[in-house]
């Protein structure tokens, strides 16, 4: 039997959590074989409502989990943890402005960068899901300078898994028929859903099975929007598909993607002429641990005018956020 790993989840009360945490308990993030110890964070006023979740992932007896801890900061929460999920987030109150809740996560970001770089294994991988999810993972990362920037990722596999889902639907196969799809840029109505280098079945491209007017004009501001069309209809945030996708994510990223390409929003390298240092959507594949972007694709005029746009959204985010980042290390330059 293997040696158990460390799992914090914030927000751990919260919608998303509710399936991500059952999920991880079932080994179905790292696998049936792999125990695992869930160190479980909330605020201080919402540790009535996790203790009740506790006692349901001790009711369902799971053999993996081996311990679940409760934790009302990230200082007692992150020791020694292996991942991270970091879910929990401000949310959008009534009359509060894009920057307001930039600047309010920024402060709860910053807090568990800070506890990350202080308790957390040496090895950690951190996932943020928490909207705004790309700029709340600068600010963390930023706060954790003995950390490499590489170990933390924002969340743009739930938009990666709807332009999969909603492709395969129109052309009638399964989504794992398709490969080579892939979201670029930002977790936000910017995001630049690609098709181009997508196969069915991994022969014929699915971009020449699809109307370009339905692509533009039909699909793209779907993905793009998918996540307040979810909110329209269900009256709340998407939280069973964020949470697989969460869980797809670190799957993939610590067990490997089967050479499947994912996107995974990544610190920039300066790839595809994307300024470095911003958490941008990458089309990824991973393997042994580790994430690597598929370099080398061909981008067309339409292309690079959409990985601009959500370029210029992530750089005025960053720019809104700037007086409350440490100074830059050499690696988020
Ligand atoms: P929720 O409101 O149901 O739960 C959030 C939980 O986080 C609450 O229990 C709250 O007490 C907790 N929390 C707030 N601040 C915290 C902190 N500093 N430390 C620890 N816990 C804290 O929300 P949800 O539906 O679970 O969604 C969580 C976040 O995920 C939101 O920001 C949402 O917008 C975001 N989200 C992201 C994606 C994505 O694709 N990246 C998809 C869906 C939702
Ligand atoms: C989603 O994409 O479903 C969420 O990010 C929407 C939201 O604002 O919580």
């Amino acid at each position: 039997m293997k040696q158990p790993v460390r799992i914090a989840v914030t927000g751990a009360a919260g919608n998303i959590s509710y399936s991500l945490l059952f999920k991880i308990a079932a080994g179905e993030m790292l696998g049936a074989d792999q125990p695992v110890i869930l160190q479980l964070v909330e605020i201080p006023q919402a540790m009535d409502k996790l203790r009740g979740v506790a006692m349901e992932l001790e009711d369902c007896a799971f053999p993996l989990v081996h311990g679940i801890s409760l934790h009302d900061n990230p200082f007692d929460g992150f020791r020694g943890i292996h991942y991270a999920m970091l879910v929990g987030a401000r949310p959008r109150s009534k009359g509060m402005e894009r920057a307001d809740l930039l600047e309010a996560n920024a402060v709860i970001f910053a807090e568990q960068g800070k506890a990350l770089n202080e308790v957390a294994n040496r090895d950690v991988k951190a996932l943020v899901v928490g909207n705004p999810a790309n700029t709340n993972c600068l600010i963390l990362s930023r706060n954790a300078p003995n950390l490499d920037p590489s170990q933390f990722c924002a969340m743009t596999r739930l938009d990666h898994n709807r332009a999969k889902g909603i492709l395969g639907n129109k052309l009638g196969v399964n989504p794992s028929d398709l490969d080579g799809v892939c979201v670029w840029g930002n977790h936000s109505p910017t995001m630049y859903p690609d098709v181009h280098h997508a196969t069915v079945l991994g022969e014929e491209s699915a971009i020449s099975q699809i109307d370009e007017k339905w692509y533009k004009e039909d699909y793209t501001p779907r993905i793009q929007k998918r996540g307040a069309e979810i909110i329209e209809w269900r009256g709340l945030s998407s939280a069973a598909s964020a949470a697989q996708a969460a869980l797809d994510h670190m799957h993939d990223w610590a067990l490997g993607s089967n050479g499947e390409v994912v996107s995974m929003g990544i610190i920039s390298d300066g790839s595809y002429g994307v300024a470095k240092g911003i958490y941008y959507s990458f089309p990824c594949v991973c393997e042994f641990g580790s994430y690597q972007i598929i370099q080398g694709l061909e981008i067309n005029e339409y292309g690079q005018s959409m990985m601009k746009k959500t370029e210029e959204e992530l750089l005025s985010e960053k720019a809104a956020v700037d007086h409350l980042l440490p100074a830059e290390t050499a690696e988020s330059r």
